[in-house]
This record gives structure tokens, sequence and C-alpha cells, in this order.
């Protein structure tokens, strides 16, 4: 079982002016991988998403997931403050996401969404609709225990 901490990007979520359901989705669906230990919902600020994302990684926390600030809003910092934290990229899982969001919108292309790799961490970031995030779950969840094990060292490769 791997440790998860889950950040949620939103100025009008952390006004209580919205109520976060995609933070909450992505918590249920990550029951059999691993134990949520910590759930944050924080305001657009660049700095305080780079903050808390170093916070994690410095504490050893396997993975990483969030969800907002990727699109073109002059608020959406999360892919900026996410690619402070990491040192390699993983094109291949955003590739993915954005391929499926395709499926459903022609919007899909315009959320800017990274993942990566920092220290001992994986971080991905999903946008921020919970209607998003409820389909871009299944593309990611079959690949992450496999992805966290080489992470940590574990270098059997599954076909
Ligand atoms: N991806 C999927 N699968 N489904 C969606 O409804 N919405 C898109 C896109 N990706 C969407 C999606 C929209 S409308 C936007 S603006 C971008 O994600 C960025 O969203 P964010 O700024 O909330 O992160």
């Amino acid at each position: 079982m791997w440790n998860v901490a889950i950040l949620t990007s939103s100025d009008q979520g952390s006004a209580g002016r919205r109520v976060d359901t995609a933070g909450p989705l992505i918590k249920e669906a990550v029951k059999d991988l691993g134990t949520v230990v910590d759930y944050q919902l924080l305001s657009d600020d660049e700095e305080g998403l780079v903050t808390q994302l170093q916070t994690w990684v410095n504490g050893g926390i396997d993975l990483i997931m969030t969800t907002g600030g990727t699109g073109l809003g002059p608020r959406d910092n999360m892919p900026e403050a996410t690619r402070r934290v990491i040192s390699r990229e993983i094109p291949g899982m955003s590739e993915a996401m954005r391929l499926e969001s395709m499926k459903h919108t022609p919007f899909g292309m315009l959320s800017r969404g990274v993942c990566g790799q920092a220290q001992q961490s994986l971080i991905v970031n999903f946008p921020g609709s919970p209607k998003a995030v409820k389909e871009l779950l299944p593309v990611i969840l079959p690949v992450l225990d496999h992805a966290l094990a080489i992470i940590h060292g574990q270098t059997d490769h599954k076909n």
C-alpha cells in the first residue's frame, strides 16, 4: 500500500464558495492502491502549491494526485508549480490523459496538466472538473502501482 496525498487547486473552493467534489472522487478511487494521508484544498496561488507539493515530496509521500488549475486561466498554475518540484517529467502519462480527454470533449486539449517524478514521489495533474476526473481515473489507475514500484527500485517488468 502506498501513501497518497491529494491537492485541489481552486480559488473558489478554498474561499468556501464552491464545494470540492473532484478531490473526494480521487480519494475514493485510490482506496485499493493506498492510504490517503493528506488532502488539501488550496487557492490557485503558485507559491502555495509549490510549498505544499515540496512538503509532501520531502515527507516521502509516494503518490500526489492534484486536480484543477491546469487550464489557460490567469490563475491556472498547477503545471508551473508541478514543474518546479519534479526532476523528471513522464510525458506518456499526460499524453494518455489528453488522448482520453479528446474522446470526451475537444476542450481536452486545453488542459496543460503534467505528470512527473520528484525524488520518490509521483505527481499526477488532473483537470479540475469532476467529470474530467471521472473520465481520466480509469486511464491512470491501472499503471500507478507499477509506476510507483519502479520509482522505488523494484525493477521487475510487467508485460
Ligand atoms: N478532460 C476531460 N476528460 N473531460 C473534460 O470535461 N475539460 C477540459 C479539459 N480537460 C475536460 C477535460 C476543460 S473545459 C478545461 S478548461 C481543461 O481541462 C482545464 O481544466 P482545469 O483548468 O479545471 O484544470
